[in-house]
C-alpha cells in the first residue's frame, strides 16, 4: 500500500502511514504559471493499493484530487482509496430551488469515477455517503473531540440546533456529561431568543458541538445567548473549521476554539487520523 498526501492534507497522510505503518508516496505536486495543477507519483505505484488522502475544499483541492487518482489510474494501482477529511459542497444535498444541482451528488459521481472505496469524517449529513456508487465509509472526529473537552471539564454539551443534537449527545456520553440542544423561541413579533430546550446553562461550563464552522454566524449566535443567560465559560468545538472571513472574532466571547485538522488553521488541534485509521485498516489490510 503507498499512501498519498494531497496539498490540503498531508498532515493526515503522514499520520495515517505512522499508525498503519504504510509508506508514503513520493509526489510532485505543483502549479504551473497560469496556476492549472501539475501532479506526478514518483513511486512505482503499479498493482499496489493506492489511498489518496486529500481534503476536497476550497476547490483547487478537488482538481488535484481528480488528477492524483488518474496519474494512479495511469500508473496500473491495483486499487485507489479515497480519503476525504472535509468533503466539500456537501451542504448542498438536495436541490433547495428548482434549477439547483445537487452539488453532493455532483462532486460523488466525479471523485467515485476513478476509485474503488471512500471514507469521510463526519459528513454534513450521513446519507451524503449513498451518493457515491463505490463503498463508502464514514469515520466520526466526535470521540477525539470529546476527549479534548473532557479536559476541559465540560458540564453541558449543546448543539447549535436539533439536526446536530445526536453529535452532541455522543460527546456528552463520552464526557459523562449532560447534553441539550437550542432551538429558537418567539417571544413577540420583534424578539426571537435562543434557549436550551431543557437545561439550564447558569453557573456551568458548556461546549457547543457542530460539524462545521464557516461564517462563524450560527455558532457565534449560540455562544453569545449561552453567556448572556450566564454560561461560566463556553467552548466552541466543530470537526471542519472553515473560519471564513472574520469568523474566529465573532466567536470572540468563547473560552477557546477546538476543531480538528480536516481543515488546516491555527484552531486544527484534534487529529482525526485516528478515527481514519481503523477503516483504511479493516478494507485494505486486514
Ligand atoms: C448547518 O447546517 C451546519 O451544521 C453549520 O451549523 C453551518 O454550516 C455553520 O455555518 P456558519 O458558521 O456560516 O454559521
Amino acid at each position: 500500500m503507498y499512501i498519498i498526501g494531497g496539498s490540503a492534507s498531508k498532515n493526515i497522510a503522514e499520520d495515517l502511514s505512522k499508525i498503519l505503518d504504510q509508506p508514503l508516496a513520493d509526489v510532485t505536486i505543483k502549479r504551473f504559471i497560469d496556476n492549472e495543477c501539475y501532479v506526478k507519483i514518483n513511486d512505482d505505484v503499479n498493482g499496489e493499493d493506492v489511498v489518496i488522502v486529500q481534503t476536497t475544499y476550497p476547490d483547487r483541492n478537488i482538481i488535484e484530487m481528480l488528477l492524483l487518482q488518474d496519474a494512479a489510474v495511469e500508473a496500473n494501482a491495483k486499487t485507489v482509496f479515497l480519503v476525504i477529511p472535509y468533503y466539500g459542497y456537501a451542504r448542498q444535498d438536495r436541490k433547495f430551488q428548482e434549477g439547483e444541482p445537487v452539488s453532493a451528488k455532483a462532486m460523488a459521481k466525479h471523485l467515485g469515477m476513478n476509485a474503488n472505496g471512500v471514507v469521510t469524517v463526519d459528513p454534513h449529513k450521513d446519507y451524503i455517503l449513498d451518493f457515491f456508487d463505490i463503498p463508502a465509509y464514514n469515520c466520526s472526529a466526535v470521540p477525539e473531540i470529546a476527549k479534548h473537552l473532557k479536559e476541559k471539564k465540560v458540564e453541558i454539551v449543546l448543539a447549535p440546533d436539533k439536526g446536530a443534537a445526536g453529535r452532541a449527545e455522543k460527546a456528552a456520553e463520552i464526557i459523562g456529561c449532560e447534553h441539550d440542544f437550542l432551538e429558537k423561541k418567539r417571544i413577540d413579533d420583534k424578539t426571537i431568543e435562543i434557549k436550551t430546550k431543557k437545561l439550564d446553562v447558569n453557573g456551568k461550563t458548556v461546549a457547543i458541538i457542530d460539524d462545521i464552522i464557516s461564517t462563524g454566524g450560527t455558532m457565534a449566535k449560540a455562544v453569545n445567548e449561552m453567556k448572556k443567560q450566564g454560561a461560566e465559560e463556553v467552548y466552541v468545538a466543530c470537526t471542519h473549521g472553515l473560519f471564513v472571513g472574520n469568523a474566529a472574532e465573532k466567536l470572540g466571547s468563547a473560552k477557546e476554539i477546538l476543531a480538528t485538522d480536516t481543515i488546516i488553521t491555527g484552531f486544527s488541534k484534534i487529529k482525526v487520523a485516528p478515527v481514519i485509521a481503523p477503516v483504511l485498516k479493516k478494507q485494505l489490510l486486514e
